[in-house]
């Protein structure tokens, strides 16, 4: 899960990483008191999940009240990178700038280790100077049970080269971020731009943090979460507990395991290249086991996407035979039927596997109008392709 920017900050004032006062807010008048708080003037900062805010107009300063609800005004509606602004954070004006710095941890999977990435070159052109000069851009691996101490801090700032009048306090915020990044159970936390004002003080002006959802039953990241922006079907499908995953296009599909819907998901979309470019309009993995009422849980969930014109069903049986598998969906959709569902959609089953020709055999004697038997994965994704565009 990526953090929002004032996230980032209040987790990094948690963890003694030095920030500016900031507070968040979603409508242009209420920066004018927050404003007021900080003393009169403010930097107004679009809150999305995207970098570049800056070079897209999404921070500005404001020298009084009424100058914070202008940009807070123009800010607020504005797209940045398809993303739309629904916040922005009112952030104290950093004293004198200086310099900017640029630093971070982060999991690097290739080398099986973290990384730090460090740079005396920060604030926007970060990328335009890792692209063209990649040497004044410092990668020091830390191992995972060391960490980052007083002498592994200072080998990143020899590394990176930081002036000598920043050294010691740039270790001191290398040591509290790597504080922040191990107890939040981080992916990456990244300070860009670090900067280094008139006091001599460095301080974190932006904050980028990603956290690790596999870590999220030892957190309390409740609140954390962007409802806002959460696809209605996914929370629907999360608080069934279904592995589900919205995509863009018209063929609903259902399997049980994530190989299998994975490749349910390529053989749909390549036979929708003969049926009017149908795609597959979502990812269902109902896993092992599926009863009939997680099969109508996951039923439920994908024909009530407006966007779905056809089902494919993809069952391969294994610990749960086809049998089960097949009355599962003859119950799922009488339970459907019954609850008041108006269920219209075709389904096409494909199964195979442990019982396969039991299973087959209960959807033939069930005979459900909406269902039709179609016993070859690429058979059954064509013929799936082709209902979905014929209802298009
Ligand atoms: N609180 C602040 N006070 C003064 N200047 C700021 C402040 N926050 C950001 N800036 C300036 O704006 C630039 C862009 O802001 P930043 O938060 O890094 O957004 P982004 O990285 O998305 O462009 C920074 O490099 C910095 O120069
Ligand atoms: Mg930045």
């Amino acid at each position: 899960m990526d953090l929002f920017e004032y996230q980032a900050r209040d987790l990094f004032a948690k963890h003694d990483v030095p920030v500016l006062a900031g507070e968040v807010i979603d409508t242009p008048e209420a920066a004018r008191a927050a404003t007021e708080r900080l003393g009169g003037k403010s930097v107004v900062k679009a809150q999305v999940k995207v970098g570049g805010r800056g070079k897209a107009g999404g921070v500005k300063l404001a020298a009084t009240p009424d100058e914070a609800v202008a940009r807070a005004t123009d800010i607020l509606g504005m797209d940045i990178k398809g993303h739309t602004v629904h916040k922005v954070m009112i952030a104290e004006t950093a004293p004198e700038i200086l310099e900017e710095y640029y630093v971070s941890f982060l999991l690097d999977r290739a080398n099986r280790t973290f990384l730090s990435i460090a740079s005396v070159e920060g604030g926007m052109e970060i990328e335009e100077v890792a692209a063209t000069r990649p040497e004044a851009v410092a990668k020091i691996a830390i191992d995972a049970i060391d960490g980052v101490d007083q002498a592994k801090a200072q080998e990143i700032v020899a590394a990176a080269k930081f002036p000598a009048e920043v050294a010691d306090k740039v270790a001191g915020v290398l040591i509290t971020l790597w504080d922040t990044f191990i107890k939040s159970d981080a992916l990456l936390v990244e300070v860009n731009p670090l900067a280094k004002v008139a006091s001599g003080d460095v301080i974190a002006l932006d904050g980028k943090v990603s956290l690790d959802d596999n870590a999220e039953f030892r957190h309390d990241w409740d609140e954390l979460h962007d409802k806002a922006a959460a696809n209605p079907l996914e929370a629907a499908a999360k608080e069934k507990n279904l592995n589900y995953v919205k995509l863009d296009g018209e063929v609903g599909i259902i399997g049980n395991g994530a190989g299998l819907v994975m490749s349910t998901l390529d053989v749909v979309a390549y036979a929708g290249e003969k049926h009017g470019n149908v795609k597959p309009a979502n990812f269902l993995d109902i896993g092992g086991g599926a009863s009939a009422q997680v099969m109508a849980n996951g039923l439920e969930i994908i024909l009530g996407d407006p966007d779905v014109k056809s089902v494919f069903v993809n069952v391969f049986g294994g610990i749960t035979a086809c049998d089960e598998v097949a009355n599962g969906i003859v119950q799922a959709l009488k339970l459907l039927e019954d609850r008041g569902e108006n269920v219209t959609k075709p389904l096409v089953v494909r199964l195979d596997g442990n019982n396969a020709e039991l299973g087959r055999q209960i959807l033939t004697d069930a005979n459900h109008p909406l269902v039709q038997r179609v016993d070859t994965m690429d058979g059954a994704a064509d013929k799936a392709a082709e209902l979905a565009h014929a209802a298009k």
